[in-house]
């Protein structure tokens, strides 16, 4: 049986879905994308539309300096002897090329086939939409009756270069006793999730060849000075073997294998690799000998090219030995794999490799680890509950291949786990053209963040 109140605010989220839904429009017209520069004064607006939200809510609410784009932090009233949650998300979204192959524009926010179409409709402003509304829902009963400070960043997608510094330095102000994040996805639509793992991360901005001092005649110089471009694909085509294992240096090292547990819980869950093959239009699954494609995705590490650029890219031929040649790489991480030796480790392997007839340089953008959480602690049982009252179903434990480095700062600078409660679906579409939130899920999501401020009352 649910609470009275609890009833009454999901009552409440049901019966304004339009409202909501045409707020979420407003959010999604701004287009803060954080990672180019002259979108600086869309991110303001972003973080100012969404404080005049909750101020309007009756929170208190900031809009912060950062040393970058500012996060907006909020609260309700605060009362001792209450928990506190600590509620994260980002405002800011991946950049929208290539823009002809989207179906509506990404900053004009359009409904279709039962989903609301725009960039960050899913990561991250749909979810962090369900939260606020939920919250807002929660002050037309007389506000959550727990403690709620929400911290919405504008630098998640560019990797959070400055949230470290700000969580550090509001560390009282920030102080909860649990933290969550709803920027993951559900198992598949209408199997809602709770992940409790998620990859870290390492990335690479800068794997660069050089030889001669610019591009030369390549029939003129070709065979008596090496063409970068040759040398970076043998560098990065030698970082595989023909089991789809990385041979980095030590890669493996600290890696923690699956448990027969956990093998046999996922084996359980309903995936079909030619339904998976087909949904995204490739010939074959590809990966690591010896596991499955869920077990690949969620606890295997992996190596990427993330971007490539050499050489004469216009259209029909040019004849040219290309002055350098340079690669993005990025390696995802798994428990416990630690950031800094595995940096370590890739520099010393390529410099190993590359021979002395060309020049390395290389430039790390940063790195987060893994983050593995324990699903019988209390919060992530109630956090179940929450999903049951929004979903109408108990959710499913999983983990993910994505990456959130906020959450292992939780964990080191507040000492809290973080509940990933996620909303979006694998279909979503997040970082690619045509990004979409299902409207069942946003519904679902908000009635969900209203049944976790009360459910988290009995932390
Ligand atoms: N929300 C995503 C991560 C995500 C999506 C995790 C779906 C699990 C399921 C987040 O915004 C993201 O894109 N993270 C980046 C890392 C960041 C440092 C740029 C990523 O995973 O590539
Ligand atoms: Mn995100
Ligand atoms: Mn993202």
């Amino acid at each position: 049986m649910l609470p009275v109140m609890l009833k009454q605010v999901l009552k409440t989220i049901d019966g304004r879905t339009d409202q909501s839904l045409a707020a979420l429009k407003e959010f999604l017209a701004i287009p803060s994308v954080s990672t180019k520069p002259d979108h600086g004064p869309d991110m303001l607006r972003c973080a100012t539309w969404l404080a005049d939200q909750l101020k309007f809510g009756g929170f208190d609410v900031s809009v912060m300096p950062t040393g970058g784009h500012p996060a907006v932090v909020a609260k309700n009233r605060h009362e001792k002897g209450r928990p506190t949650v600590l509620v994260y998300g980002h405002y800011d979204v991946q950049p929208v090329e290539p823009l002809d192959l989207w179906t509506t524009k990404p900053f004009e926010p359009t409904v279709r086939n039962g989903a609301m179409y725009a960039r960050g409709a899913a990561d991250d402003k749909g979810q962090v939409w369900c939260h606020v509304d939920a919250l807002l829902a929660w002050q037309a009963h007389g506000g959550p009756p727990i403690n709620v400070t929400l911290l919405v960043e504008g630098e998640e997608e560019i990797g959070s270069p400055n949230l470290k510094a700000f969580v550090t330095k509001n560390r009282d102000a920030l102080k909860c006793d649990v933290a969550v994040v709803s920027d993951t996805n559900q198992f598949a639509k209408g199997i809602p999730a709770i992940t409790y793992g998620l990859r870290g991360l390492v990335y690479y901005d800068m794997v660069k060849v050089t030889a001669a001092k610019t591009d030369l005649h390549s029939g003129l110089f070709g065979g008596t000075v090496a063409n970068p471009a040759n040398e970076l694909c043998k560098l990065l085509g030698s970082l595989h073997d023909e089991n789809g294992r990385v041979t980095v240096d030590d890669f493996y090292d600290d890696v923690v294998d699956l448990t027969p547990q956990e093998r046999a819980e996922w084996a359980k869950l309903p995936w079909d690799d030619a339904r998976y093959e087909q949904e995204l239009a490739v010939p074959k699954a590809w990966g690591e000998r010896g596991y499955t494609t869920l077990e690949r995705r969620w606890a295997r590490p992996t190596l990427d090219i993330n971007g490539l650029n050499s050489g004469y890219q216009g259209p029909g031929a040019k004849t040219v030995l290309p002055g350098e040649a340079s690669a993005k790489v990025s390696m995802r991480l798994v428990p416990n794999q630690d950031p800094q030796k595995i940096m370590a480790a890739f520099e010393r392997t390529l410099r190993a490799r590359c021979p002395d007839h060309v020049k390395l340089e290389l430039h790390c953008h940063g790195g987060a680890p893994a983050v593995l959480v324990r699903t019988d602690g209390k919060a992530i049982q109630l956090a179940a509950d929450a999903i049951e009252a929004g979903f109408g179903k108990r959710p499913t434990f999983m983990r993910e291949g994505g990456s959130i480095p906020v959450v292992g700062m939780f964990k080191q600078e507040l000492g809290v786990d973080t509940l990933l409660l996620g909303f979006g679906l694998e279909d979503d579409n997040v970082h690619a053209p045509n990004e979409k939130f299902d409207l069942d899920a946003l519904q679902q999501g908000t009635r969900t963040a209203g049944a976790l401020y009360e459910k988290l009352k009995a932390l």
